[in-house]
Order: C-alpha cells, then sequence, then structure tokens
C-alpha cells in the first residue's frame, strides 16, 4: 500500500551557490561521504548534489508529518545501485521514523538538467500496493 509521496524541485544553481560560500561545512551537513564522492566522481558534480537534495526534501514531504522535524540529513542517503538506479538508506531518526509507521520500502526516481533537479519518493506500507 502506498503511504505517502512527496516531490521535490531544486536549482542546481542554489546548490552551487551554497558551496562556494560555505564549502565544506555545507557539503558535510548535508551530504554524507557517499553521496559526496558519488557526485564529485561524475562531470556535472552539482546536478547530482542536486538531485541528492531533492531526493531528501522528497523523502521528507511523503512522511510529511512533525516526525520530520526530528530527522537530520545525513539520514536520509541516496545510494545508487549497480545499474545506477538511486534507493535510499536511513540512519537515525530517519530509521525510527520508518519503523514506527511500519514502512516496509522507499521507492526513489530522480532527474536533472544543467538548471534543476526533480526526485519523486515513494512510501510503502506492507509491500502490498
Ligand atoms: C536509466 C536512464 C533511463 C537514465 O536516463 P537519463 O536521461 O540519463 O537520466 P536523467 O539525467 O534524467 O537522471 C539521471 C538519474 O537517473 C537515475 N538512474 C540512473 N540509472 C537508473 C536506473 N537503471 N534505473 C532508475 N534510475 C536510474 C539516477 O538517479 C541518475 O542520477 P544520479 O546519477 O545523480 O543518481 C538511462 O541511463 C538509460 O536509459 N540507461 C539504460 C541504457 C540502456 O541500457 N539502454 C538500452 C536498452 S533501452
Amino acid at each position: 500500500m502506498i503511504i505517502g509521496v512527496g516531490v521535490d524541485i531544486v536549482e542546481i544553481s542554489r546548490i552551487k551557490s551554497a558551496v562556494s560560500r560555505w564549502k565544506e561545512a555545507f557539503l558535510k551537513r548535508i551530504f554524507t561521504e557517499n553521496e559526496i564522492q558519488y557526485s564529485q566522481n561524475k562531470k556535472f558534480v552539482y546536478q547530482h548534489l542536486a538531485a541528492r537534495f531533492a531526493a531528501k526534501e522528497a523523502v521528507l514531504k511523503a512522511i510529511g508529518d512533525a516526525s520530520i522535524q526530528r530527522i537530520e540529513w545525513h539520514n536520509v542517503e541516496v545510494l545508487n545501485d549497480e545499474f545506477g538506479k538511486p534507493y535510499i538508506r536511513l540512519s537515525g531518526e530517519a530509521k525510527k521514523v520508518k519503523e514506527d509507521k511500519n514502512i516496509t520500502d522507499i521507492i526513489i526516481s530522480m532527474s536533472h538538467t544543467h538548471k534543476v533537479a526533480v526526485a519523486n519518493a515513494i512510501l510503502i506500507k506492507d509491500g502490498k500496493e
């Protein structure tokens, strides 16, 4: 059963400005080492960072209640499987929220251009549609 849907769109220039202004402090506050490494190994680094930012926001929107205030950016991590398909790994408070709500799966999809990145998250409970 689908119990939540979230979407977010991020301008690549916003992420680029934040990185040039706050540098490592911004990167390390928002993104995990895996996310930074993945993005920095790509030609268009900021598109991948922006997509990951959008994905984190999309997951929070899909949860959508007061519990999201306890979740830190690092607690929602975007990883990619062997085919490049993104998936979410939760930790800390986000993992607790997932358990409390009996969320069994989080489906994420992302796309990016030179201007914007977009992500969509779907929360599944019990594995049934
Ligand atoms: C997967 C695919 C559709 C993505 O298309 P694209 O236009 O390059 O992707 P976008 O720029 O819109 O989005 C990129 C995001 O797609 C996602 N993505 C990549 N591979 C994916 C996959 N296998 N499944 C789902 N999402 C995927 C990633 O999140 C990626 O962003 P990231 O690298 O920052 O994580 C494309 O790479 C593709 O067609 N791959 C298969 C090619 C192939 O085998 N074709 C032959 C048979 S048709």
